[in-house]
């Protein structure tokens, strides 16, 4: 007897990006702070760092992502009953960043607007919220605007300063029993791990992040190697990994995902040169965009996940990865849709790589210092 699965196909029916004007070289930071830019480039797997000018910031990253969102999908802003934007940046200890986008966007009425934090986590659970609310039956036919947006600073000298970046992605959420959606279908099944622990934290009030840098490698390879473990379950990993086209993490540093992947290979009992192959094949791809702007914190996964999905034929599957620093992690899955082969966000990315500005290290300390002087 065949049985039929009442639930609506979840998923994302329009992805919008936003990055800021301002692009540093790492070759410039080498240069300021006296390092060979191999340890940038080649150590760290970086090139070049996204930021933001003196009149951006995270409500500007994360509305314009919203706008390019809203404007190539189907719907209106009347047809949205839910706001949530994850954010590590947020300007106020009780009002959400989404009532400063849901302003910008003129979103009032009968929309729940909240914000969610969990570090680099918290982009990808405003989408699972969102997820199941929709699967939950509780929309009322609406759809959700969940972001992801960032602007991730160091303070200057500390050893995270290469990896900084910012970014914002917007994604809608919608469900259906009739239709799957245009861009992915959502798996509801994923697989979670958490563990209480300090290895990147920004304690009230204080401007920059405290950083144990070597601890937080070892949280992020801990909570890949639990996520992945849990979703290969009684397969072998060699059979699990072959049903994606693409395997996406989160993105503080490119060589930090190479890390995790030989790490969970080996713990795996992979070969080598299938280690190698799963590396170059499945996951450096994903992180084109992101070696061009850093750690976008919460939209880091989503910029690597919406990289992977452009031009993907429709019903391949792909994996995400969502590590957020105190610790939480997980991993969703998620199928292409039609729309994934024209993937018409990489426009988005085409035009702000293309107009924004390349700065030198000297403009780097000036907007260092700028920024530095609004915020004391
Ligand atoms: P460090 O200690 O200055 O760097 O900072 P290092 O000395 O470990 O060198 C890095 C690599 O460069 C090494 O390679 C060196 O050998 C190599 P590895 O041994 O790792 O393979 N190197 C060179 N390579 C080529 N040519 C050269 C050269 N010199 C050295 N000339 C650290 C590294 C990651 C600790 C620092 O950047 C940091 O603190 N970053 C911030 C923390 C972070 O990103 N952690 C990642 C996991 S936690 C996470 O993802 C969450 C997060 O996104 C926050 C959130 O959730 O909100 C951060």
């Amino acid at each position: 007897m065949s049985t039929i699965d009442p639930r609506p196909s979840v998923g994302i029916t329009s992805i919008g990006l936003s990055l800021p004007s301002l692009a540093l070289p790492l070759s410039e930071l080498a240069k300021l702070r006296g390092e060979d830019p191999g340890k940038y480039l080649y150590g760290l797997g970086c090139c070049e760092m996204a930021l933001c000018a003196g009149d951006e910031g995270v409500v500007e990253l994360a509305t314009t992502a919203a706008e390019r969102a809203l404007a190539r999908w189907s719907g209106d802003l009347q047809d949205i009953g839910l706001i949530a934007v994850g954010t590590e940046s947020a300007l106020d200890m009780s009002r959400p960043l989404s009532a400063w986008v849901a302003d910008r966007l003129g979103l009032r009425g009968a929309v729940r607007s909240y914000e969610v934090k969990h570090a680099c986590y918290g982009g990808t659970l405003a989408l699972k919220q969102a997820a199941e609310w929709q699967l939950a039956g509780a929309s009322g036919g609406k759809a959700a605007l969940v972001i992801a947006a960032d602007v991730a600073l160091y303070a200057p000298l500390d050893p995270g300063e290469p990896t900084q970046g910012a970014g914002a992605v917007a994604m809608i959420i919608e469900g259906s029993l009739t239709q799957r959606p245009a861009v992915a279908t959502i798996d509801p099944t994923s697989h979670a791990w958490s563990e209480p622990a300090f290895d990147f934290w920004r304690p009230v009030g204080e401007e920059f992040p405290r950083v144990d840098g070597p601890f937080s490698l070892d949280c992020y390879k801990r909570g890949a190697e639990h996520c992945l473990t849990q979703w290969i379950g009684e397969r072998t990993a060699v059979d699990a990994l072959a049903e994606l086209e693409a395997l996406c993490f989160h993105v503080p540093f490119p060589k930090m995902v190479k890390k995790a992947v030989l790490h969970c290979a080996e713990a795996f009992g992979l070969e080598e040169s299938e280690a190698s192959d799963l590396f170059s094949q499945k996951v450096d791809p994903t992180m084109d965009w992101n070696r061009h702007c850093g750690n976008a914190y919460t939209a880091s996964l989503w910029i690597a996940v919406a990289s992977a999905l452009a031009g993907m034929t429709e019903g391949c599957r792909i994996a995400a990865f969502s590590y957020g620093s105190g610790f939480g992690a997980e991993l969703l899955t998620l199928t292409a849709g039609s729309q994934a082969a024209e993937g018409p966000w990489v426009d988005d990315i085409e035009t702000d790589f293309a107009r924004r500005q390349t700065i030198d290290a000297a403009n780097y300390e000036l907007l260092r210092g700028l920024q530095m002087a609004q915020t004391a």
